[in-house]
């Protein structure tokens, strides 16, 4: 494996996988993907600006092994019922065994899908994640959660499955529109935040280099975030203690989406900055932390020209009592109490559900909330 490779293992007894970080992986697909293919073929999920880019690429570095290519629609949309009803029947034309293999290759929204599907189909397919995005570099191609969206809301519907891999091929964020790559990097910066203060210290000094892809800054932040999911995930798999701790700002963060109508106004990693920099004001206002804690987050996020104040959202959002009724409906909800993910300073967070209703309207208020 080339010097510039980085591997960090997600540790669950029979299920352990490798997730293997760096440039160029896609091009070495079939020494990485070869140990996990039976029948010399994998399914391919992607979509269409993907797939441009780099569904050829893939099928070159995969050499001998088939890849037929489902291309779906781009965008949060395709993560639907409909979405899902494509990608299985898709599947079950290609007559799967057990032993098959789906590879995800895309962003957030393609690894949900595709990992779902991977989930549903006999019950359980093989499946591996080839995130294209930050986002899902960083976050959701790693650590088995599954989902699509339903009118009900977002990720209601899925499942728990590990991928056998993932392959965060880092050169493929040299193609990332500059915005995704700014969103993404909310989902970096959380992990700095909610447990390691020294990672956060070197996101002050690096971060524009990360932003600019410089290619050392990058693998190195993906590293990071992803050993510390990995870590947190195998202490807790199904999210029944310590895994909450990856959603620090996603209780802000879910009921803005919600707000904004899960659309461009807002993306899913700016929702979670602008909700980190609300969890730290809430913790400072609950004298949890210092109040320097929260001022030195707003200062990291506005350097990077991320939201960080719901003034930064374009366009009208509900008033504080709406953002909080929104809140109620999200899946971390509680025997009916709302919870967050909280800090006593920067690099340690925990989770409560014992937070003043008025301390979370004053933040909204102070913030911006109408
Ligand atoms: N994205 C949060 C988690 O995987 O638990």
């Amino acid at each position: 494996m080339k010097a510039d490779l980085r591997t960090v293992t997600v540790p669950l007894g029979p299920r352990t996988y490798d997730v293997r970080i760096g440039p160029g992986l896609i091009d070495d697909a079939a020494a990485q993907v070869g140990p996990f293919v039976r029948r010399g073929r994998v399914l391919v999920v992607t979509e269409e600006r993907v797939a441009d880019l780099w569904l050829d690429r893939l099928r070159a570095g995969l050499g001998d092994i088939a890849a037929p290519a489902l291309v779906l629609p781009p965008g949060e949309g395709t993560k639907s019922w409909d979405g899902l009803t494509r990608c299985v029947e898709w599947i079950l034309d290609a007559r799967p065994e057990r032993a098959d293999v789906v590879l995800a290759l895309g962003g957030g929204v393609i690894g949900d899908l595709a990992g779902f599907a991977a989930a549903s189909v006999l019950r359980g397919l093989g499946s591996i994640q080839v995130p294209t995005s930050l986002l899902a570099q960083v976050d959701s191609s790693v650590g088995g959660k599954t989902a699509i969206n339903t009118r009900h809301g977002k990720n209601l519907v899925g499942a728990f499955h590990q991928p056998r891999l993932v392959l965060a091929d880092t050169g493929t964020l040299t193609t990332l529109p500059d915005r995704d790559m700014r969103a993404g990097y909310g989902e970096v910066v959380k992990y700095g935040l909610l447990g390691d203060a020294a990672f956060f210290d070197w996101l002050e000094t690096n971060a524009a280099g990360v932003l600019a892809g410089r290619a050392d800054a990058v693998t190195r932040a993906v590293e990071r975030s992803v050993a510390m999911k990995a870590d947190i995930v195998g202490r807790d798999e199904t999210e029944a203690g310590d895994r909450a701790l990856l959603n620090l700002g996603h209780t802000f963060a879910h009921a803005l989406e919600a707000a904004t109508g899960y659309s461009d106004r807002l993306l899913h990693g700016e929702a979670v900055a602008l909700g980190c920099a609300l969890a730290f004001d809430l913790s400072a206002r609950l004298g949890l932390c210092s109040q320097e804690d929260p001022s030195r987050v707003r200062a990291h996020l506005a350097a990077l020209g991320l939201h960080r104040d719901l003034s930064d959202v374009p366009g009208r959002l509900p008033g504080p009592e709406g953002l909080v009724d929104l809140m109620g409906q999200d899946k971390k909800v509680r025997d009916g109490r709302l919870r967050f993910v909280l800090a006593r300073g920067i690099g340690q967070a925990f989770v409560t559900s014992d937070v003043p209703h008025d301390a979370v309207l004053d933040v909204l208020r102070d913030s911006g909330a109408a």
